[in-house]
């Protein structure tokens, strides 16, 4: 049995905070400063350069790929760390373009987040080669996968909602359809239970900032299916990404497996900094998390719901039909949040009236859920919002 109350202790969380925004950044593994002032030390200042190999620094990006692996429900061996979501996005794309190349439409929808639109609106226009995004209703995806469809890509958890994509019956009418399937876990990986290999997923990207809890500009991951291994061809042909990168080539040739997805150096701090994170994961079992995150999110919407008359809950009540988060629609809703923090309950806002709250039961437990509870309570019936203050827009919601 996973012990929840243990992973709590293993992060920092200030006193007097509920922290409910770990689905945009986690908080602090109280082990990371140690082991990056290791590293700065021992490794960055002892071994300089030689780290790369005394150390292993060039490694890391796969090491670490295979303990994400296990939290989605990859392969080991088909995920690699680095660079930002957005540069997976274009990755898992270009590549999935050119597997179909007799087909022109990337299906997406307009729960998906900006990034990925805009990736693929920039990646068609640097093709020219008479592509289209076609973005639809999350709720009429499963309809407009048709023949003309070459990539279906989609966030599985949408980041306004909460609302999730069956990946499984997505992915098989895709594929049914002779489309391929690339996945954006950012609301997924470490929130709900995800099997890649299960659902066929082609591709999979994802972000290890949120509930991975990987710290600030923590870098990406990206997947590769095993069938597409040795064929999705690289766009961003970056020299890491080199069969033979200290053969210094005058021409790329693509690494065999999954370290074709990397581009250049790796962010080796940022690294070690998710790695303490990954050792309170290894930890946690995902069907327990699971369970008890909705347990989570059904007891804050109770709450809500018999508390706050002016919010109306913009999550699907089903929690099968769920992320780990859930949200809330109210015109004053930013105001609404900004007063909520200066109170100690920590969530954000998504224009253009969305309170979101993110849960996970690694830090946060049913009696912070009520007490989150009651303060929203008194920030609604007292219109405690109603401060020019919390009206002004800081430049990050
Ligand atoms: C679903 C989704 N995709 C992509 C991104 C952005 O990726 P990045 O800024 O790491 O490139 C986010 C950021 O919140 C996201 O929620």
């Amino acid at each position: 049995m996973t012990d929840f109350a243990k992973t709590k202790s293993m992060f920092y969380l200030p006193d007097g905070v509920i922290y409910l925004d770990g689905n945009s950044l986690g908080p602090l593994p109280l082990a990371a400063k140690d082991r990056i002032y290791a590293m700065m030390q021992d490794e960055w200042g002892e071994m300089l350069i030689t780290g790369w190999n005394k150390a292993d620094w060039m490694g890391l990006s796969t090491q670490i790929g295979d303990r994400v692996a296990r939290l989605i429900g990859a392969e080991p061996g088909h995920v690699i760390m680095g660079d930002t979501l957005s540069i997976k996005v274009y990755q898992a794309l270009a590549s999935a373009l050119e597997l179909n190349p007799g087909r022109k439409v990337v299906l997406s929808d307009n729960g998906n987040f900006p990034t990925d639109r805009y990736m693929a609106q920039g990646l068609i226009k640097s093709l020219s080669a008479g592509h289209e995004l076609r973005v639809v209703n999350p709720e009429e995806v499963e309809k407009n996968i048709t023949d003309e469809v070459a990539v279906v890509m989609l966030t599985e958890v949408d980041y306004r909602t909460g609302r999730k994509h069956d990946m499984k019956a997505l992915t098989k009418k895709a594929h049914d359809q002779g489309a391929l399937c690339i996945w954006d876990l950012a609301h997924s990986a470490g929130a709900i239970e995800v099997d890649l290999q299960g659902a066929g997923a082609d591709f999979a990207v994802g972000c290890s900032y949120k509930y991975l809890n990987g710290g600030p500009g923590a870098p990406a991951f990206i997947y590769v299916a095993p069938k597409h291994a040795k064929t999705a061809r690289p766009a961003l042909s970056g020299w890491l990404g080199h069969e033979a990168p200290f053969a210094f080539d005058l021409d790329y040739r693509p690494h065999t497996g999954i370290e074709r997805m990397r581009v250049g150096t790796p962010p080796v701090i940022a690294l070690k900094a998710l790695e303490s994170a990954l050792d309170i994961w290894d930890m946690v079992d995902m069907a327990e998390l699971r369970i008890k995150s909705i347990k989570l999110c059904d007891l804050f919407i109770r709450e809500v719901e018999a508390r706050c008359p002016n919010l109306t809950l913009a999550s699907p009540r089903n929690g099968a039909e769920r992320g780990s988060q859930v949200s809330f629609r109210f015109d004053e809703g930013y105001a609404a949040m900004r007063a909520l923090i200066a109170r100690g309950v920590i969530g954000d806002f998504r224009s253009p009236d969305i309170m979101r709250f993110g849960f996970t039961p690694l830090y946060i437990n049913g009696r912070d859920v009520i007490r989150a509870a009651e303060i929203l309570e008194n920030v609604d019936k007292n219109q405690l919002w109603d401060k020019p203050e919390y009206k002004l827009k800081s430049r990050v919601t």
